[in-house]
């Protein structure tokens, strides 16, 4: 009897200890990749979440105590900079890079435009230490959240003891990070069988995947990769993109293929911003003149007609995720 209860308390304990793994994956559809984000080291909990995102939204982590995560990536527009080509840090200086959303984040190898971070918990070091972006020290922050009257409480809950360390801190934020999955949009649907495409829609998607998909590839819609889309350099930037960060002439202008889920509010595109509109991105890949120089998937060009470009756009507008824009869980703590 005692040996059934003793391995009846390890089976609990045993599967308790994997919840989190369930507690993740409810927020994906089933036939989408395994996250390639190493939970062993930061297990998946909704405590931690909460508490990232009330660090995501704090002001406490810049020099000024006026600029937080969400300044740069705003919720309503899937949590990219809207409407700001490059982004404004402290003090209204201006970066050198749109910021891009953050969703999917789990499933992400590189981070920035460059791919110059690889681990999301270090990731947000960078803003934070930026001149231009939050221009604070770590250790600054930290004392600000240790002498806080909500943090050390809050910690205390997660941790056990009211201790705030940077990697604590950081794996928090991460935490709120991977929880923003966008994989409620029409397409999601017409994949599970509960909507269909409209005729327009379903050509464009036939498009879509003749002329896109090398690169923005299904189901997250980009392939983890670090490519050129023949954009002529920002003269005034002077940006080359991976080159700036591997040194190697060969990563000249490669900039990592972003996601094109929730395209519709994540405007101006580009690592720079230079397009308002789908319909100029559609033109910028149309003027691509045929070349063997170019990058393989857009040797031949694409010749596509006006009817067929607003096909396509009537396709991407089905990456829409009206759910993940609107889901409170998401916004401004209350
Ligand atoms: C001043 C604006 C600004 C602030 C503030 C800011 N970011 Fe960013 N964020 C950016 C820009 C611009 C990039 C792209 C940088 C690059 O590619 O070099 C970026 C990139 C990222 C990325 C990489 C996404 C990807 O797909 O590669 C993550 C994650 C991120 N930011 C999270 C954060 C977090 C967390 C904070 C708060 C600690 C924060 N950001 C604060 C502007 C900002
Ligand atoms: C050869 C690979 C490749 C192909 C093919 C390709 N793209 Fe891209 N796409 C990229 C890269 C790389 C970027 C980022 C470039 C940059 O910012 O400098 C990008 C950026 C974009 C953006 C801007 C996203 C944002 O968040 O700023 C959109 C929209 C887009 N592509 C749509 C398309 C469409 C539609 C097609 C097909 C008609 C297509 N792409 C074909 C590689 C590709």
């Amino acid at each position: 009897m005692k040996r059934f209860v003793a391995i009846a308390i390890l089976l609990v304990f045993i599967f308790s200890s994997f919840k989190w793994i369930d507690d993740f994956a409810a927020l994906y559809p089933v036939y989408w990749p395994k996250p390639t984000y190493d939970f062993s080291k930061n297990k998946f909990s909704k405590e931690k979440v909460e508490l990232g995102r009330k660090l995501f939204y704090d002001p406490i982590f810049s020099k000024n105590n006026k600029i937080s995560c969400a300044s740069c990536h705003s919720p309503y527009s899937s949590f990219a900079h809207i409407d700001h080509a490059l982004s404004h840090g402290i003090d209204d200086s201006i970066g050198t890079r749109n910021a891009p959303v953050l969703i999917n984040l789990a499933w992400q190898k590189y981070f920035m435009w460059d791919g110059s971070i690889l681990n999301l918990d270090k990731q947000a070091l960078t803003p934070i230490t930026h001149p231009r972006e939050m221009g604070e020290s770590m250790n600054h922050v930290i004392s600000k959240l240790q002498q806080s009257n909500v943090y050390p409480i809050l910690f205390s809950k997660i941790y056990g003891d009211s201790l705030i360390k940077e990697d604590r801190v950081l794996k928090c934020i991460t935490q709120f990070l991977i929880s923003l999955v966008s994989c409620h949009s029409k397409y999601d649907s017409v994949m599970n069988h509960t909507a269909s495409f409209t005729k327009q829609e379903q050509n464009g998607y036939v498009l879509f995947k003749r002329n896109c998909a090398a690169c923005h590839q299904e189901p997250l819609f980009t392939n983890n990769q670090f490519s050129k889309n023949e954009l002529a350099v920002n003269t005034s930037l002077l940006d080359f993109g991976r080159m700036n960060f591997t040194d190697d002439r060969k990563d000249s202008l490669l900039f990592k293929v972003p996601t094109l889920r929730n395209i519709e509010y994540s405007y101006p595109y580009m690592h720079d911003g230079r397009f308002t509109k789908l319909g100029d991105v559609l033109n910028h890949y149309v003027s691509i003149k045929p070349s063997v120089h170019n990058t393989k998937a857009l040797q031949k060009g694409m010749k596509l007609s006006s009817n067929e470009k607003i096909d396509i756009i009537a396709f991407l507008l089905t990456l829409s995720d009206r759910n993940f824009i609107f889901n409170e869980e998401h916004l401004y703590p209350k």
